[in-house]
């Protein structure tokens, strides 16, 4: 039976100066302005807390307001799928979709892609990851906040499992370029796509909030698909 919970029934049960990582029912909330995630031991997919059993594990960054893994995960039960988003307000609507749609093999972590990837992921760990629309700081002055670049894609290399596949989906023509600038200078990854290692506006992919928005603009969506070097 589904139950009815709503956005807002999703409390943080301390006060911001008393901040600190905590395990809620079906996320992690890991809150910003902390710094002691060295503290925390990353735990295991198949403990009883997360998921409690072994099915591989397919992890979303930024998924906004969950359009899009919450198919996936209705799609697919025999994937365990894990959402990241950093936006308490987005992550409170995955949080009540996960329970109106009754997905078990949904799990969502809150907090900054990069922070929860280095000390909150078990390492190897993934079978496949995407990105779909992260914000592309269109300003050429915004573009280093872009997260997209070389660290993050090694940290995320390190928590997958070797020949683990990753897909990037954006909008943005220059970050497309930027993302495969990246990969291409990464030693970890490898394109799974011929020259020019990107495809446009791949049919059945599924759908998003930003897809859906950028889509109507007549903007084209880039796919970029790459595996992990077997010992990154
Ligand atoms: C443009 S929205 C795309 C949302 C969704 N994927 C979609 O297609 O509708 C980008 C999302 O990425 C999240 N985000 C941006 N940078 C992030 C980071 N460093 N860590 C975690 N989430 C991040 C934002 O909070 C936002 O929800």
């Amino acid at each position: 039976m589904p139950s009815m919970k709503k956005a807002k029934d999703l409390r943080i049960p301390f006060t911001w100066a008393d901040r600190h990582p905590v395990l809620l029912e079906r996320l992690l909330y890991v809150p910003t302005f902390y710094d002691t995630h060295s503290a925390w031991t990353p735990i295991p997919w198949n403990d009883p807390r997360i998921f409690g059993q072994n099915n591989p594990v397919f992890l979303e960054y930024c998924s906004g307001n969950g359009e899009w893994i919450c198919n996936k995960a209705k799609q697919n039960p025999h994937i365990n799928w894990v959402a990241v988003d950093k936006q308490f307000d987005r992550v409170r609507k995955i949080w009540a979709r996960l329970f109106r749609d009754n997905l078990s093999n949904l799990y969502i972590l809150c907090g900054e892609a990069m922070t929860l990837t280095q000390f909150y992921l078990p390492r190897h760990s993934l079978s496949e990851i995407f990105v779909n629309f992260p914000d592309p700081w269109p300003k050429l002055r915004h573009a280093k906040h872009r997260l997209i670049q070389r660290p993050f894609l090694e940290e995320v290399a390190g928590v997958m499992l070797p020949e683990g596949k990753a897909t990037f989906v954006t909008d943005d023509p220059p970050y497309a370029l930027q993302m495969l600038h990246e990969l291409a200078q990464s030693p970890s990854w490898q394109p799974l796509l011929q020259s020019p290692h990107y495809i446009l506006n791949p049919p059945d992919y599924g759908t998003s909030f930003f897809s859906d928005l950028w889509n109507k603009k007549g903007h084209n969506t880039h796919l970029l698909l790459y595996k992990t070097l077997r010992d990154c």
